[in-house]
């Protein structure tokens, strides 16, 4: 399969960054082909609403970031959506991503296959974004593959939630 991570968080050496990266070794150690996109890092802004993409009928009509994305997705059997909870939802980036969905055919990505890995400051924490994202995933007619979240400590990279990320992708 080919595996694209949507990582949320734009902090390089942290720990949706690293859980993203252990699953990706679980995932490869499978024979699967894995791409990260640190979308955190990425200049990309929300849908206008502007119904360019479907009016005019050639993709998205904002020239950002997004652009590199795109054929990612398009290529993509399965999206890891890896994110740091801020304010109990998605990162402010990767919301923005998701809401470029419209732009693609059908106003979905052809994976068939999704999963969620969310880090946070507190427990629970969680059911707005586990509530949009399997709701997402129900519209997109795709299966949830899992769900995995961790809380607490600033550095959560222990070796006991990097070996569950890994086995998690390892479990694909
Ligand atoms: C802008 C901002 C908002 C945050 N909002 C929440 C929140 O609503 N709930 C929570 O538990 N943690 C919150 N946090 C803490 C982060 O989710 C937490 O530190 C997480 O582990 C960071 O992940 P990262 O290293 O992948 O960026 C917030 C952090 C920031 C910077």
């Amino acid at each position: 399969m080919r595996i694209v991570i949507m990582n949320g968080s734009g902090r390089a050496n942290g720990n949706s960054r690293a859980f993203a990266d252990a699953f990706r070794r679980g995932a490869e150690s499978k024979g699967h082909e894995v791409e990260t996109l640190n979308i955190g890092s990425m200049k990309i802004n929300g849908c206008i609403g502007c119904e360019g993409c479907h009016n005019l009928g050639k993709g998205c009509v904002q020239n950002d970031d997004m652009q590199k994305v795109y054929p990612a997705l398009e290529d993509a059997d399965m999206i890891v959506f890896a994110s740091a909870v801020h304010y109990w939802g998605f990162t402010g980036q990767l919301e923005s991503a998701i809401t470029r969905f419209y732009a693609m055919s059908g106003m979905k990505p052809k994976a068939r296959k999704y999963a969620l890995i969310l880090s946070s400051g507190s427990e629970g924490v969680y059911d707005g974004i586990i509530s949009q994202y399997k709701d997402m995933v129900k519209y997109f007619g795709a299966l949830d593959a899992g769900i995995k979240t961790v809380a607490g400590e600033c550095d959560q990279k222990t070796k006991d939630n990097l070996d569950s990320m890994y086995e998690f992708g390892a479990s694909i």
